[in-house]
């Protein structure tokens, strides 16, 4: 048996949303890497095209749409591109999502909870539901990678919303999983920690940095590319009996106690 076959993407179809996010723009390239085509989606189509054009010169395996993931005929609309050039989609990321503000409970607004919650929890779901039915009508064995983050399990100051919209997506996750798993689709969740992208380079490039480093069992943030190999795990026919589970890529931090900067009180 040649196990590595088992994580080639070769000759399937990736979504991915949030895709020229800081994370989204490398888990793209590893799944192009990991042979996928890919269809792209963003709200900003500028970037996408441009990102699109450096990745793939050759405009053979990447697509772009423009796509809002908390509006639904958006979503419909990256179906049916998918489908009008590759004719299936084998594989969805969602990965689109934002942080919000850095804001103790008493100074978020409800326009900033509504938002975190829309793009998050809203937006996974809502695309997850059309691509799984497509998937689903057209048999095939689906997987379906939601993106978490260690503060899905843990709480942090200034964080109530975003983490309060993660750990809904890793119950989104099992639930998700719980219902597809009749048509063979698989739906898992990856859940970074740290990593060195601009969501979060501000704060461990900022005065605190080195405290928030230290919060870190592993003491370091992650190279985005340090999510290839759990990333195909979840994408490909390696992971073949995984199914809700929640995958920690965060140099243990989700688990450890935190050492709190005394600035952030
Ligand atoms: N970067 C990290 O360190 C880190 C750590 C843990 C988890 N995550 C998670 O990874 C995911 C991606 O993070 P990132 O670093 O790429 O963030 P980012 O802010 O760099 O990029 C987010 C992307 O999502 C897009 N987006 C926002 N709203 C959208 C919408 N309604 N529809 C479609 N696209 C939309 C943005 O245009 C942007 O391209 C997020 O869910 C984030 O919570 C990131």
């Amino acid at each position: 048996m040649n196990w590595i076959k088992q994580f080639s993407l070769q000759n399937e179809v990736a979504v991915i949303t949030g895709a020229v996010g800081g994370l989204g723009r490398e888990l793209v390239k590893i799944l192009y890497d990991a042979g996928a085509n890919l269809v792209l989606a963003d709200t900003d189509i500028a970037s996408l095209q441009l990102f699109a054009e450096k990745i793939d010169p050759l405009g053979q395996r990447v697509l772009v749409q423009q796509c809002d993931v908390t509006n639904e005929q958006d979503i419909l609309c990256l179906i049916q591109k998918a489908n009008d050039h590759f004719k299936r989609i084998d594989v969805l990321v969602n990965c689109a999502g934002v942080l919000g503000p850095d804001a103790l409970l008493f100074d978020l607004t409800v326009e900033d909870w509504d938002r975190i919650f829309a793009v998050n929890l809203k937006g996974s779901w809502l695309t997850s539901t059309h691509i799984s039915q497509y998937m689903a009508a057209q048999h095939i064995d689906g997987r379906i990678i939601n993106i978490s983050s260690s503060l899905g399990l843990r709480a942090q100051l200034k964080r109530v919303a975003y983490a309060s919209s993660k750990a809904a997506v890793e119950h989104l996750t099992r639930n998700l999983a719980m219902e597809l798993v009749q048509y063979q689709i698989r739906v898992n969740c990856l859940a970074p920690g740290w990593m060195n992208t601009p969501m979060v380079e501000g704060i461990l490039n900022g005065p605190d940095g080195k405290k928030w480093r230290a919060a870190i069992p592993m003491g370091r943030a992650a190279e985005p590319s340090e999510l290839a190999g759990p990333l195909i795990l979840l994408a490909s026919k390696a992971s073949s009996y995984m199914t809700g589970t929640v995958l920690r890529v965060d140099g243990g931090y989700a688990y450890c106690g935190i050492e709190l900067p005394e600035s952030v009180f």
